[in-house]
């Protein structure tokens, strides 16, 4: 079996971890029961480009249960947890391609082997493999049912692709299931990105102007987690709604040029490009921490901080580069402005993954069920999946609901009763 990973004496580790997990993982855990017995996915191979953490290795595991052969490649290079690289590959025989801080070189090499093992379904987070085959290994897309797409980012690529009539073959949206963004994008993002903070500088947080890019789901976790802390957050925006929101939950807003010179800790998660720019950076405090929590590395200016510093940046701690301006001040840059949750902690936690990953689990198999039947363009993961994850996941909770009785469901029904 042809695999890369950076070392497999820490298997045993990786393996503990991995079960660790899966006790968090109950809904998943019904999905690969089913699968175990169904082997909806015999005789195909499914190819992933995901974080290599202990949820997506439950994940992959229950695929492997319903048949699938499976290869995975990372979809960050700052992501891989190595002893979970190591364990998949040992304990569970899944070729893994993914080795924690890979250049940008190695990173693509690991897409195209995961590309080489020829699959039927792609599982994307961020539309690498999507994207790759459609630019240069477009001889695959022939055997392609379809693929699977986690985030908001890939979902915005993969919508512009369709767009275009470029797209050609089906993809399901999983991000936009309410059980994934309601909770994998607030709670997941909001909690494992102050983690992440928190354990790369070991700052305190409370009474720290926290300035928080964006106010979509992934952002308005991190504020609301942030003020949990005890910061004092300022929310950034571009959309009118978004801003009127934020301000109604109680943050300030105001733009990033107002905030920059305010903030002790800036974080990012907007999707888009240089939302922390030169200029900001000429404004801000001495000692102001930048950290990303958006899927690319493009949201920080990383290019305009190294061209205003004076020198090479230090590395200060693990995952804290120091850049130095003319004038004396010092910016941090955290996880070299790279996903700072899954970079300098492990991600969101198992018990929303859980969530996510059963809706990509049965993404895939609702591509295998409808396989012909559907046109090259982005669905939607159907209500009923949605529903069921909720049910199921409150059920893991023991968490029981009202039903409604047969006088409600005739009122609600009804056209003629008012006043
Ligand atoms: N994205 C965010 N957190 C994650 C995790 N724990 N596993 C996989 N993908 C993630």
């Amino acid at each position: 079996m042809d695999y890369d990973i950076k070392n497999m004496d820490l298997a045993p580790g990786g393996r503990r971890r991995i079960d660790w997990a899966h006790q968090e993982m109950s809904v998943l855990n019904g999905v690969k029961e089913q699968f175990e017995n169904d082997r909806p996915f015999s005789g195909l191979r499914i190819g992933a480009c995901m974080h290599v953490t202990t949820e997506t290795a439950n994940l992959m595991v229950a695929l492997q249960a319903g048949g699938a052969d499976i290869a995975l490649a990372a979809s960050n290079p700052l992501s891989t947890q190595d002893d979970v690289a190591a364990s998949l590959v040992s304990h569970y025989e899944i070729p893994v391609f993914a080795i924690k801080g890979e250049d940008n070189e190695t990173y693509f090499k690991h897409i195209e082997a995961v590309l080489d093992t020829k699959p039927n379904i792609v599982m994307d987070d961020g539309a690498d493999l999507v994207s790759t085959i459609h630019k240069s290994r477009r001889e695959l897309i022939g055997d392609m049912a379809g693929g699977t797409e986690e985030t908001t980012t890939g979902i915005v690529r993969l919508r512009a692709m369709a767009n275009d009539g470029a797209l050609k073959f089906p993809m399901m949206a999983v991000n936009d299931a309410l059980t994934k963004h309601l909770f994998d994008n607030r709670y997941g993002t909001g909690q494992s990105t102050m983690d992440g903070i928190v354990r790369a500088t070991n700052y305190l947080i409370a009474g720290r102007n926290v300035v928080v890019g964006g106010f979509g789901w992934c952002s308005r976790g991190i504020a609301m987690r942030a003020r949990g802390l005890g910061a004092n957050v300022i929310v950034t925006e571009v959309d009118h709604l978004k801003a009127l929101e934020a301000i109604m939950e109680g943050f300030r807003v105001m733009p990033m040029i107002e905030a920059a010179p305010i903030g002790d800790i800036f974080v990012s998660a907007t999707g888009d490009i240089h939302v922390l720019d030169r200029r900001h950076f000429e404004v801000m405090k001495d000692g102001a921490l930048l950290a990303n929590s958006g899927h690319f590395d493009v949201e920080i200016n990383k290019p305009a901080l190294r061209d205003m510093s004076i020198a090479d940046p230090k590395r200060v701690r693990p995952f804290v580069e120091q850049f130095t301006l003319k004038d004396g001040r010092r910016l941090n840059l955290l996880g070299e402005g790279r996903l700072i949750n899954l970079a300098a902690a492990e991600g969101h936690p198992a018990a929303v993954m859980d969530m996510s990953f059963a809706g990509q689990a049965m993404a895939a198999k609702y591509l295998v069920d409808n396989q012909g039947k559907l046109e090259n363009k982005v669905y939607t993961i159907p209500k009923e999946l949605d529903q069921q994850i909720a049910r199921f996941k409150l059920e893991s909770m023991g968490i029981q609901i009202d039903t409604l009785t047969e006088e409600q469901v005739q009122y609600l029904n009804s056209w003629e009763e008012g006043t």
